[in-house]
């Protein structure tokens, strides 16, 4: 099984395909779930301190055989922990659940919401000022954000002294993200979809379905194909064994400029469809 990779600013590589773990709470499932997944070639695991699951993930992990170098494991820090000495706290915090040294991505999981916090450019320096010193401590070997939008990254790289290598946002088909694309491609800034099946609701589409019975794909692997041939990481979520395989099964064919196109018209569909400067914080 071929696995595509990409490279941030820092050289560090991560794979363009891995696992989602929101909403996969309990332990025997997620023992299964992972186990599964390494033995089908997921090496990348998506978490979050929010998620609950850190814990299961280092059980689940500790099973397994693969060695520690060649997982890529990603955590978030939740917002409640802004803040340069709260996020480096929340950190360690997570290392110990997860019972790894380092981690290999470490994202802050919303920017402070303009709605609530006057002073919102202030807080997302304050914590991006942390999450530099996890990473010049090697407690983390890249670092990046979630759902920030572009006047977002815009006033965060005025103090920031390390750019983040990579913006985590809601992409999938309904959802393209042009703006925000275009301004990390410009900037060297990798992008991440979550949600890349739309959480589920977008796999109905019509024209998906229509470009899925003509490749022999199903409407998930043209979903994540199209998010790969964007160039962007993707890492669905299932729970579901044969889910788990038909979604990294998507290195061997190829969507045309007009498939992609067909794909890019489809008209808004919201999966999460939380906006960041809308969020109220929960939590
Ligand atoms: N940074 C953030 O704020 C943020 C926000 C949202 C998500 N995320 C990350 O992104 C990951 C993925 O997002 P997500 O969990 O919202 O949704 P998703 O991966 O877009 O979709 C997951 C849903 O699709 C179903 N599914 C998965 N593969 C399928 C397939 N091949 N065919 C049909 N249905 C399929 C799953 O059901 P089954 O499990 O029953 O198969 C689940 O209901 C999360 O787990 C999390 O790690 C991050």
């Amino acid at each position: 099984m071929i696995m595509y990779k990409i490279a941030f600013h820092n050289k560090v590589e991560i794979p363009q395909l891995g696992l989602g773990t929101w909403q996969i709470t309990d332990k025997p499932q997620m023992a299964d779930v992972i186990r599964a997944a390494l033995s089908l070639g997921y090496r990348l695991i998506d978490t979050a301190a929010a998620y609950c699951n850190e814990m299961a993930i280092a059980k689940a992990i500790g099973a397994n055989e693969v060695k520690r170098e060649e997982l890529f494991i990603s955590d978030k820090v939740w917002n409640t922990s802004r803040g340069f000495a709260d996020v480096q706290k929340a950190c360690r915090k997570s290392l110990k659940k997860l019972k790894v040294d380092y981690l290999d991505m470490y994202l802050i999981h919303w920017p402070a919401s303009m709605k609530l916090y006057p002073n919102w450019i202030e807080i997302n320096a304050d914590t991006w000022k942390g999450m530099e010193q996890l990473y010049r401590d090697g407690l983390v070997k890249s670092i990046g954000v979630c759902n920030f939008k572009v006047h977002h990254l815009q006033e965060l790289m005025k103090s920031a002294e390390i750019l983040p290598m990579i913006n985590q946002i809601e992409m999938h088909p309904g959802m393209n993200q042009t703006e925000v694309l275009n301004y990390c491609n410009a900037n060297g800034i990798k992008v991440e979809a979550s949600s890349p099946l739309g959480n589920g609701q977008i796999l109905k589409n019509e024209k998906l379905i229509e470009i899925s019975k003509k490749k022999g794909k199903s409407a998930a692997q043209i979903c994540l194909r199209w998010g790969i041939q964007k160039g962007v990481i993707v890492i669905p979520k299932t729970t579901n064994i044969e889910r788990l395989e038909e979604n990294i099964n998507i290195f061997d064919f190829v969507l045309d400029l007009n498939e992609m196109e067909m794909i890019d018209n489809i008209p808004y569909c919201g999966g999460i469809g939380i906006d960041s400067d809308e969020v109220v914080e929960f939590g």
